[in-house]
């Protein structure tokens, strides 16, 4: 059986990081610590971030709910969600966000608005995070606007953001995500000085 995505991420973070120390994104001299958060109801998002964590070498952290979203009635919550701005419990979190340099927070579009976990998600831990790039999906409009969504809740502004669309994330994302990785961790080491 091959190595999942993240165990992937995990296994290659060294090899990736010597590459972006080769094209001077980063000093060689700190490794940041980077983390994937996403929340996804049919892959696409969850696509997505596997892309950014194979590029980055980032661990990667899925929000996951108590209820499931499957089929009509999770269809019909989750825009209703979306429509009315509710935000939605998520399960503990398997990592420590304080232990990152720098989060990128991944969500799909529902009703133009950003999901309701990742709403929640942001509500709870935003405090918690230092540095923030954001990345939406969606199938067609509405992923700019889960992007400035996202970024009000956080009161400060991202270091970087990607909106795709569904159908870009499956032919191969790996320009965007190249372009996404690189003006994060440029403006994360000016930041860092
Ligand atoms: C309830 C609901 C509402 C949606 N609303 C929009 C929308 O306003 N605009 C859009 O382009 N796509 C919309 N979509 C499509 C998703 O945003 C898109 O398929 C996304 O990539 C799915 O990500 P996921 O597979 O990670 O859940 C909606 C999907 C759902 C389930």
């Amino acid at each position: 059986m091959g190595a999942s995505p993240a165990q992937d991420g995990r296994s290659n973070a060294h090899s990736r990081w010597s590459a972006l120390c080769t094209a001077g994104l980063v000093a060689p001299s700190r490794q940041p610590k980077l983390l994937v958060a996403f929340f996804s109801r049919t892959g696409t998002t969850r696509r997505l971030a596997e892309h950014i964590a194979r590029a980055t070498g980032a661990d990667l952290e899925e929000l996951r709910e108590a209820k499931s979203r499957r089929g009509i009635w999770g269809w019909l919550r989750s825009g209703y969600e979306g429509t009315y701005r509710r935000s939605a419990e998520v399960l503990p979190l398997g990592h420590n966000l304080r232990d990152y340099d720098l989060v990128f927070v991944g969500s799909p579009t529902w009703n133009r608005a950003l999901a309701s976990p990742v709403r929640g998600f942001l509500e709870q831990y935003a405090s918690e995070l230092s540095n923030v790039a954001l990345f939406a999906t969606c199938q067609g409009r509405g992923a700019s606007d889960v992007l400035e969504q996202m970024s009000e809740l956080l009161k400060k502004p991202p270091l970087a953001t990607l909106a795709m669309i569904e159908m870009d994330v499956k032919h191969g994302p790996a320009v965007q995500v190249g372009e996404l990785s690189e003006a994060a961790l440029r403006a994360w080491e000016k930041s860092e000085g």
